[in-house]
């Protein structure tokens, strides 16, 4: 790793490299995810007197930032940089809502399934990395992913569509209707990493119903492997949209892998190689850098978008460890990726500042928490066979889950999942607040 000199020549040229990244050393890469940690949290100041614990500046919604801090989260795994621990805790902790299960009440305007999971990863990247607990008074991070979970699970609506849930959580928000992939790659991941956590086979049964849901509207082309959007509940979810986002194709993988890695069972293996086999639709045929193919080339990613490559790289550095024989195909797209980083990263006032694309030559004039997650999430997991890998229950996991929780209300609606919709307060106007709208970009 070297910072090029501030005043160094060559500045006339466009391709100067502000962090060169050595993939084959561990404190090059280390490095370069101190620099890109940095710039994630020059986005935050819901530590600041007046602001919001947990919240990133606008406009990064609240699932972005339950993403930031599992993305961070990962980061101090893997480099062992404590600095923004307490920040990470305390966030997670301020924006449980009051059922303890990431909902919190002044997110009821904008909040759906997918924006939920988010946090339930973060809640689970928490028990799967020992993350410190909070006090025992408070449920623990396996109790707040439970109910997170179980409060998703209880949401699964039979009504329409066979199955599956909506994008949205209540009625009165835009894409209510809507049966998005991301809300059920929510579940899937999350009954993934719940069975693989507590080896409780129920788990692996909401698992199962949800990929077969998926595979069976065609959402998820068993033949192609590709992953699609979703789909409107007027059309009982046939008319899909089929654009391809990068998160949903990773969600999907690193579920397979999670369930693999638990169960053994070759179906699950195949899966997760059919899928990561898929994966080069995200990755420039001919340089092999990452991108989200559906909106990156046209310049047209919202904020949302400008951070799902962040996932593809955390989700893929998941799959490398738990299924190991995919390490090297998902490294070599990591450190082809580099490459992009390397050039992307030179822009802003401290010359380090990351643009949405890497394909480009230099920086492309954007910036923001996307940017700076996803360029982390891809250097960080060049690190990930070096740390240990996920903890469980029963190996290096230490967090308490629901029967030690005082909330059990959440729990027991999972038995009565099949009451679609019940829980959502009808008669409130329409806000009209169009948020997480990235369905809508053509
Ligand atoms: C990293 O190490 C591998 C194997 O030792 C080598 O093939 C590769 O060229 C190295 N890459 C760089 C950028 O030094
Ligand atoms: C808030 O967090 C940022 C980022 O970690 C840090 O630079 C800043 O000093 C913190 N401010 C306060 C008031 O703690
Ligand atoms: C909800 O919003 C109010 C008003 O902005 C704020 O004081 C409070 O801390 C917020 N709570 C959460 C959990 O975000
Ligand atoms: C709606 O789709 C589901 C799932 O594909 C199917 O089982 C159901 O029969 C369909 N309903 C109608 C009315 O077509
Ligand atoms: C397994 O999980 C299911 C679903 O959350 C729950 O109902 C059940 O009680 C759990 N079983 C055990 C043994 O913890
Ligand atoms: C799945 O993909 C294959 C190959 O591209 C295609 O022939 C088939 O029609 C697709 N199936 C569905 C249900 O869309
Ligand atoms: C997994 O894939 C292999 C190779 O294609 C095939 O022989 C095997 O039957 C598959 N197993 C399952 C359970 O689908
Ligand atoms: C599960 O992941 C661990 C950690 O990488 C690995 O050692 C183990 O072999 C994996 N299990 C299977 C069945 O692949
Ligand atoms: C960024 O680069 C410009 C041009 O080389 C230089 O003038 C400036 O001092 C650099 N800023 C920092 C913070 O390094
Ligand atoms: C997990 O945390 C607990 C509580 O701090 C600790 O006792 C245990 O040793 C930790 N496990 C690992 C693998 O570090
Ligand atoms: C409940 O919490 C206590 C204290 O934190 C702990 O000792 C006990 O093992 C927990 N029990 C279960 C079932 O998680």
């Amino acid at each position: 790793m070297r910072i090029q000199p501030v005043g160094a020549l060559l500045v006339a040229a466009a391709r100067a490299v502000a962090i060169e990244i050595d993939v084959n050393s561990s404190e090059s890469i280390t490095h370069a995810a101190f620099i890109f940690s940095h710039g994630m949290m020059s986005y935050y100041n819901g530590n600041v007197s007046g602001e919001t614990p947990g919240l990133f500046v606008s406009p990064y919604y609240w699932w972005e930032a339950g993403a930031a801090w599992d993305t961070l989260l990962g980061y101090w795994f893997i480099t062992g940089d404590t600095t923004y621990n307490d920040q990470v805790k305390s966030s997670l902790l301020f924006q449980t809502g009051t059922s303890y299960d990431f909902v919190p009440a002044n997110q009821s305007t904008t909040e759906g399934n997918d924006d939920q999971a988010f946090w339930l990863f973060a809640a689970l990247t928490a028990c799967e990395r020992n993350f410190s607990n909070p006090s025992s008074d408070h449920p623990q991070w396996l109790a707040l992913a439970q109910n997170a979970f179980d409060s998703m699970a209880y949401r699964w609506d039979t009504a329409h569509c066979g199955g599956g849930l909506r994008w949205q959580i209540f009625q009165w928000n835009h894409g209510y209707t809507y049966k998005n992939t991301i809300s059920n790659a929510g579940l899937f991941l999350g009954a993934a990493r719940l069975a693989r956590y507590t080896s409780n086979d129920s788990y692996v049964e909401w698992a199962e119903k949800t990929w077969d849901w998926v595979v069976g509207l065609g959402y998820l082309n068993e033949t192609n492997y590709f992953v699609y959007d979703g789909a409107d509940i007027s059309t009982n979810c046939t008319e899909i949209d089929y654009l391809q986002w990068s998160y949903n194709a990773a969600i999907f993988l690193a579920g397979s892998a999670y369930l693999y890695n638990y169960t053994q069972e070759e179906i699950w293996y195949n899966r997760t190689w059919n899928l990561l086999n898929s994966i080069y639709v995200f990755f420039q045929s001919d340089t092999s850098i990452m991108y989200e193919v559906a909106c990156e080339t046209v310049s047209l990613c919202n904020t949302d978008e400008q951070s799902f490559k962040a996932y593809l790289a955390r989700y893929m550095g998941l799959t490398a460890v738990l299924v190991p024989d995919t390490n090297d195909i998902i490294m070599n797209y990591l450190i082809s990726t580099v490459a992009g980083i390397e050039q992307s990263c030179v822009g802003g006032t401290d010359n380090v500042t990351c643009g949405t694309t890497w394909l480009n030559e230099g920086w492309d004039n954007t910036w923001g928490l996307g940017q700076e997650m996803s360029a982390l999430e891809v250097v960080q997991n060049l690190l990930i066979t070096t740390v240990d890998p996920p903890y469980t229950a029963s190996s290096g996991g230490s967090s308490n889950g629901i029967s030690n929780d005082t909330d059990t209300s959440t729990t027991s609606k999972i038995t009565t999942a099949d009451k679609a919709g019940a829980g959502v307060v009808t008669s409130v106007v329409l806000l009209g607040i169009i948020v997480n709208s990235w369905w809508l970009v053509a």
